[in-house]
């Protein structure tokens, strides 16, 4: 039987798809999440795709001794991804406080709870904001980082520097930190997918719920950028294919395979997709019309940024398999069997 892995956040959009790419892959998992921005049927989704209902726990991993107890009672765990921590860019600028102490507070918890124990192997969920606006695209690992466009990004970036510094001070610890592009689309069987909360910031979650007429209609955020097209460009990736990449991340550190103690990875496609260019795949491949308008920018929008993925290609053997138009469909079928079965 292999390891047993604690996905942190696991009911959540990124986790939940890592949790059944283990679970396939013969891990046993245990997932941590406070339900702050999920919902604990999200377990039975997992449970329907893989056959396996993994362990589940109501937990704030902003509460130590909590944290301290339960990692206690499940002392067999050799790995974790931490995912769990709040991730909406907009929220993040109205509630940087609620932000800082929420996303930094938690991996700190984690990271005690790691070094009182030989619990050593940590994969890190970061996101290509710390990256900003790139000097130089396609954006390589080795790219400046840079002042984060909002409290959230920040708290991607300092969480860097927490897991590094941690590892010069205790070098038994090993951490890959995987800084993911867009994420996108649904688990093919649509038994889990992407759960936002509200109004959708992302766009291909406005972009389902306005094709389900859940939204009058899309606002494509300005069209007067410096791209072929005039709307922003971004590399957007199936989240099965992301999920994955945790797996590889987790059997790397797992098998000492991991050449530094701490690993930083590109996640996506290698491809920048403009905002009009998802649009009409997604009309495309759902055979459907879109409302959409063109409106002024969103304040603190990229204007194009995609992965140079050469990395991971080569060191951690990952590459994203799925194409775009897999993705929308997968998202318009999720959309399609969430809201049918709410
Ligand atoms: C993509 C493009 C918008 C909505 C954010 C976070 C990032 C990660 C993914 C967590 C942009 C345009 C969007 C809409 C639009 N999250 N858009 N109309 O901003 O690249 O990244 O989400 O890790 O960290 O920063 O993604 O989907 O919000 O926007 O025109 O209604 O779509 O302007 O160009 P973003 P997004």
């Amino acid at each position: 039987m292999n390891s047993t892995v604690l996905v942190t956040g696991g009911t959540g959009y990124i986790g939940s798809h890592t949790a059944v790419e283990l679970i396939n892959e013969g891990y046993r998992v245990l997932i941590a999440d406070n339900l702050s921005n999920s919902e604990p049927d999200v377990i039975d989704g997992i449970e329907k795709i893989t056959g396996v209902r993994p362990g589940f726990e109501k937990l704030d991993l902003c509460d130590a001794p909590l944290l301290r107890e339960y990692i206690d009672r499940n002392s067999d765990i050799t790995a974790i991804v931490h995912f769990a921590a709040s991730k909406s860019v907009g929220e993040s600028v109205e509630k940087p406080l609620t932000y800082y102490r929420n996303n930094l507070v938690s991996l700190i918890n984690i990271l005690e709870e790691m070094q009182q124990r030989s619990l050593s192997n940590l994969v890190f969920s970061s996101s290509c904001t710390v990256y900003g606006q790139p000097d130089k695209l396609p954006v390589t690992e080795s790219a400046p980082v840079k002042k984060a466009s909002s409290p959230y990004g920040n708290t991607k970036k300092i969480s860097e520097d927490i897991i590094e510094d941690c590892i010069t001070a205790n070098p038994s610890l090993k951490s890959v930190s995987l800084r993911y592009f867009n994420p996108i689309g649904a688990h093919p069987t649509a038994f889990i997918g992407e759960l936002p909360s509200g109004v959708p910031d992302n766009l291909v979650p406005f972009i389902t719920q306005t094709a389900a007429g859940l939204r009058s209609q899309l606002k494509v955020f300005g069209n007067d950028y410096n791209t072929p097209d005039g709307s922003c460009i971004r590399d957007y990736l199936h989240v099965t294919d992301l999920a994955r990449a945790h797996v590889v991340a987790i059997k790397r550190l797992l098998e000492n395979r991991n050449k530094k103690n701490y690993e930083v990875f590109n996640l996506g496609t290698g491809k920048g997709i403009s905002v009009l260019e998802m649009i009409k795949t997604f009309e495309k491949v759902n055979s459907l019309k879109l409302n959409y308008t063109i409106t002024g920018r969103r304040a603190g929008d990229t204007e194009q940024v995609w992965a140079d993925t050469s990395l991971a290609n080569r060191e951690l053997g990952w590459k994203a398999e799925s194409s775009l138009e897999e993705a929308l469909v997968s998202a318009w079928k999720w959309e399609q069997y969430y809201r049918k079965n709410k």
